[in-house]
């Protein structure tokens, strides 16, 4: 049996940042609506960088501390549901930057905010196909440009940022649970121009505060395992408010979920790999700390899965 291992990981997050304060010069909103509403303080948009410039650095990030070759690398995925252009795929023009050999599959996959979930149960299938190799599998989205900043309900919640992985195959048991629910009127952009991104909150409320616990009793479950043995739960940074509901419902310690959305925002299919990162940064994550990922989001989708760091 097989599962996946996480050899590296990098990010990158735009320097512009856009507090709570600056929509209010806009909007009608402050500060205190959207902390106590969603627990965002702040978030990063990318003025200069295309969503490719941002893949390709978290991308560089992640490979430059995995110590292995080009050649070891087999794939490239990229989650993502705001890309630059319908074609080519952010993970070709990321195969490029790379500059890694041309044998390689490289392309994207859009599932919104669960994209990171599927992309690694995705590498993890390619993977075993090439049990000796390595997937690079990011998240990044630029979902500023698809914002309308007349909306206060939708654009204060989002952000940009980039996150990504070297994983291979280690011994063990792999764990997924992933669910779709078709839905347009929770969360919808429309492909065509000027498309912008329109959002039923209490629907996506609901809908999230049911399936995170039901994921994560499902991984639970398929991993013999009960929660005092997980170490921390990395839930898709969507909403602390959604994020509390699921630990007072199922009894959890709060510390155990990791929140970085105070200064990221919503970063749909990055978010899971930016909080990765930055628990691998600040040294929160110990050989062998058992990490369950929940991804949900458009479609509507969800997703989770069980890493052992
Ligand atoms: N500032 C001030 N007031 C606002 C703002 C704002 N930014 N946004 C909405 N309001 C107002 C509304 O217009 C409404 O005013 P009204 O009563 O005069 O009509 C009032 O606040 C209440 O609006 P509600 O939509 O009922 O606010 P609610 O308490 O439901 O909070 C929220 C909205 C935060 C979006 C909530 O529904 C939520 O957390 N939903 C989850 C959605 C989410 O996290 N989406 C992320 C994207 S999806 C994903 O990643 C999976």
């Amino acid at each position: 049996m097989k599962s996946l291992k996480i050899l590296s990981t990098g990010s990158y997050l735009p320097p512009h940042i856009i507090t709570n304060d600056e929509f209010s010069k806009t909007l009608d909103t402050d500060d205190k609506w959207i902390t106590s509403r969603t627990g965002i303080e702040s978030r990063h948009f990318a003025t200069d960088e295309t969503n490719t410039d941002m893949a390709i650095k978290a991308a560089q990030a992640a490979f430059s501390k995995a110590a292995i070759n080009k050649e070891d690398i087999c794939c490239v995925i990229v989650a993502t549901f705001t890309p630059d252009d319908f074609t080519p795929a952010i993970g070709c023009e990321v195969h490029n930057a790379l500059n890694l050999p041309p044998n390689i599959m490289s392309f994207d996959i859009n599932a919104a905010c669960s994209g990171f979930i599927y992309a690694m149960e995705v590498a993890e299938g390619l993977l075993l196909q090439h049990p000796e190799k390595y997937a690079l599998v990011i998240g990044s989205e630029k979902i500023s440009n698809f914002l309308d900043f007349t909306d206060r309900t939708t654009c204060v919640l989002f952000g940009d940022g980039a996150g990504a992985a070297i994983m291979g195959l280690q011994n063990g048991k792999s764990c997924y649970t992933m669910g779709t629910r078709a839905s347009r009127s929770a969360l919808y952009c429309p492909s065509i121009a000027n498309p912008k991104l329109a959002m039923n909150g209490k629907e996506v409320f609901k809908f999230a505060v049911e399936v995170i616990p039901q994921s994560i009793e499902e991984i639970l479950a398929k991993a013999h395992l009960n929660i005092d043995e997980i170490d921390h739960i990395v839930c898709h940074q969507a909403n602390l408010r959604i994020i509390s509901h699921v630990y007072k419902k199922m009894a959890i310690e709060p510390s155990k979920f990791f929140v970085n959305l105070n200064h990221c925002g919503n970063t749909s299919g990055a978010s899971i790999p930016l909080a990765l990162d930055e628990m691998n940064q600040k040294a929160l994550l110990k050989k062998g700390d058992k990490i369950i990922c929940v991804g949900f989001g458009a479609g509507l989708t969800w997703g989770a899965t069980l890493i052992t760091w």
